[in-house]
C-alpha cells in the first residue's frame, strides 16, 4: 500500500501568519514607543535648559528658572539679579489650569509665558508666536510641571 506524503508547508505558512498578526503590534509599538521615548528626553533636556539657562533671552542674568524654581542659577559673571519682579512663584499643574490637554490648544498657557517674557519687570524680551521653536520647549518643561 503506498502511503501518501503529507504536505505541511501550508500549516507552516498559517502559523507564520498567524504569529506575524499577533506580533506586529507589540513589535510595532514598542520600536514607536522607545523612538519617541528617546527624543522626548532628549526634548526635554532641551526644554529645561531653555527655562533655565540666565542667557537665552539676550541679557546676562534673566531666566524663567530665577522666579520659577528654587534651584535656579545665577551668571557667576553677572550674579545681580535686576529683575524688580524677582521673586518664588511656584509653577503646577499649569497645563491643566490654562486648558493645555490632550485636546485643548496651549494659546492660554502661551499668553502667560508671554506675559513673563514681556513684562519690562521680568524677562524684559518681547512676545513670541505660538511657532516660536522656544515656545514649543518652553510647553514641553511647564507641561510636566
Ligand atoms: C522676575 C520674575 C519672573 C520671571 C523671570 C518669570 N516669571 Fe513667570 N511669573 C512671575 C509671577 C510673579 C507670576 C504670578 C503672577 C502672574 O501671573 O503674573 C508668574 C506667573 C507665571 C505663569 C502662570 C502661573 C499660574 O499658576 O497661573 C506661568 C506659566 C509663567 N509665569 C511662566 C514663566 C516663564 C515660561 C518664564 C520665562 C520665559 C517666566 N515665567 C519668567 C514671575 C516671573
Amino acid at each position: 500500500m503506498e502511503r501518501r506524503s503529507i504536505d505541511y508547508s501550508w500549516i507552516i505558512l498559517i502559523v507564520i501568519a498567524v504569529i506575524a498578526i499577533f506580533a506586529y503590534k507589540p513589535v510595532v509599538g514598542y520600536l514607536r514607543e522607545r523612538s519617541s521615548q528617546s527624543t522626548g528626553a532628549t526634548d526635554y533636556q532641551k526644554a529645561k535648559e531653555v527655562f533655565y539657562d540666565y542667557q537665552v533671552w539676550g541679557h546676562p542674568n534673566r531666566s524663567c528658572a530665577m522666579c520659577h524654581a528654587k534651584d535656579y542659577e545665577v551668571n557667576p559673571e553677572h550674579p545681580d539679579i535686576d529683575m524688580p519682579d524677582f521673586k518664588y512663584v511656584q509653577l503646577k499643574g499649569v497645563a491643566r489650569k490654562y486648558h493645555y490637554t490632550l485636546l485643548g490648544s496651549p494659546s492660554d498657557l502661551v499668553k502667560r509665558i508671554n506675559r513673563c517674557l514681556h513684562s519690562p519687570t521680568r524677562i524684559g524680551y518681547g512676545t513670541l508666536t505660538q511657532q516660536d521653536e522656544r515656545i514649543r520647549l518652553l510647553l514641553i518643561y511647564l507641561k510636566k510641571l
